[in-house]
């Protein structure tokens, strides 16, 4: 089948074969029928961070395992949700039922089965912050295994599951952790601006007029994907040591970046706006207007064309800034 309505980048490339999962047995039927027929597989969860670069020659499963259940214990919510449920959604119902912990994620796109992978994180909270454990099925076996935090590996934009056990498990379940005692996260800079001028401060906030505010932030500036077809940042924040970043700083005294650990986060969209990359348009895809680090697709062009343009963009800020870009997006095949 085409995947073209499966991926957020609406990039036409089709399937060998094509699964649509309900029920762990079914994944685990869908999982040895590849298996015998030796076929690599790409799971699908929203199809919001990957680029299909071609044909996929194997079996793609969509994964629409539902249920949620949300039960306060002594240390504040537990949550367990399947791994097909909207990621928003979910963010969602526990926010209208006034649990705080999730708000600074509203809106990120895809499913909750991927949102470990790639540790999805936004305004000063990741995932990890909010994790308790999962569950996933190895591909090899169709034996499913638990994972704690720890097992995850968690880092920024970055998991066990990109690494050392890619292509391993299909994650299934997701139990995530609320805090009892909630307080609002408005430390990024964007956030504390917007509730600044729209609440007068940050001082006795509710769960959900963080969410508004994260949702209005990126609104803002963030296409969505069924009208502009993007798969949000194209490239990872990249991480350099304290020398290089003062050595860019004293360069370009307006850089934007953020301590992280030993060494510095840069703003890899302030870089790629810098090199004069905003707004840029080549045939069927482009930079976005609003926001560099976001590559758009309105032409529903083929994934090489994106992935073209992201190899100019990074040769270019190597360039310009002496910083390598690495892509967020899974590229498959
Ligand atoms: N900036 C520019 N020009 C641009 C884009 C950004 O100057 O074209 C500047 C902004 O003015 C701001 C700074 O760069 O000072 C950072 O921009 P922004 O707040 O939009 O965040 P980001 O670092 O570009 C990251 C995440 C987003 C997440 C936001 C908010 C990554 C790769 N991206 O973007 O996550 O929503 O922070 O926390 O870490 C995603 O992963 O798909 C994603 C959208």
């Amino acid at each position: 089948i085409d995947l073209q309505p499966h991926n957020t980048l609406a990039i036409s490339a089709r399937s060998a074969h094509f699964a649509r999962v309900q029920t762990l047995e079914q994944l685990r039927e869908a999982l040895a029928f590849a298996r015998e027929r030796h076929l690599p597989i790409l799971p699908l969860g929203g199809g919001s961070n990957i680029v299909l670069t071609g044909d996929f020659p194997g079996l793609a499963i969509q994964v629409d395992l539902c249920g949620s259940t949300i039960v306060p214990d002594d240390s504040g919510h537990a949550i367990e949700v399947a791994a097909g449920e909207n990621w928003h959604q979910l963010v969602m119902a526990t926010v209208e039922r006034g649990l705080g912990g999730l708000e600074n994620l509203a809106l990120i796109p895809g499913k909750v089965g991927a949102a470990p992978i790639q540790n999805i994180g936004a305004y000063g909270v990741e995932l990890c912050d909010r994790f308790a454990g999962l569950q996933a099925m190895e591909i090899a076996s169709g034996e499913l295994h638990a994972f704690s935090a720890a097992d995850c590996e968690f880092a920024y934009r970055d998991s066990v599951f990109k690494g050392r056990l890619r292509d391993k498990y299909i994650i299934t379940q997701v139990s995530l952790r609320l805090p009892k005692e909630w307080r609002a996260h408005t430390d990024y800079p964007a956030l504390r601006h917007y509730l600044t001028e729209h609440h007068r401060g940050c001082d006795l906030l509710t769960p959900i007029q963080v969410t508004q505010a994260v949702i209005a932030i990126r609104n803002s500036k963030l296409p969505l994907p069924e009208k502009i077809p993007n798969a949000g940042s194209f490239f990872k924040n990249p991480i350099v040591d304290s020398d290089s970043y003062l050595n860019l700083k004293a360069e370009h005294p307006d850089l934007v970046a953020f301590a992280a650990g030993d060494g510095w986060k840069l703003a890899a969209g302030w870089l790629i706006d810098r090199a004069g990359w905003r707004g840029v348009r080549r045939n069927s895809v482009g930079v976005h207007e609003l926001q560099a680090l976001v590559l758009v697709n309105p032409g529903r062009g083929a994934g090489v064309e994106v992935t073209q343009l992201a190899e100019e963009i990074a040769a270019d800020v190597r360039v310009k800034f002496g910083v390598s870009l690495e892509p967020e997006p899974r590229y498959y095949p």
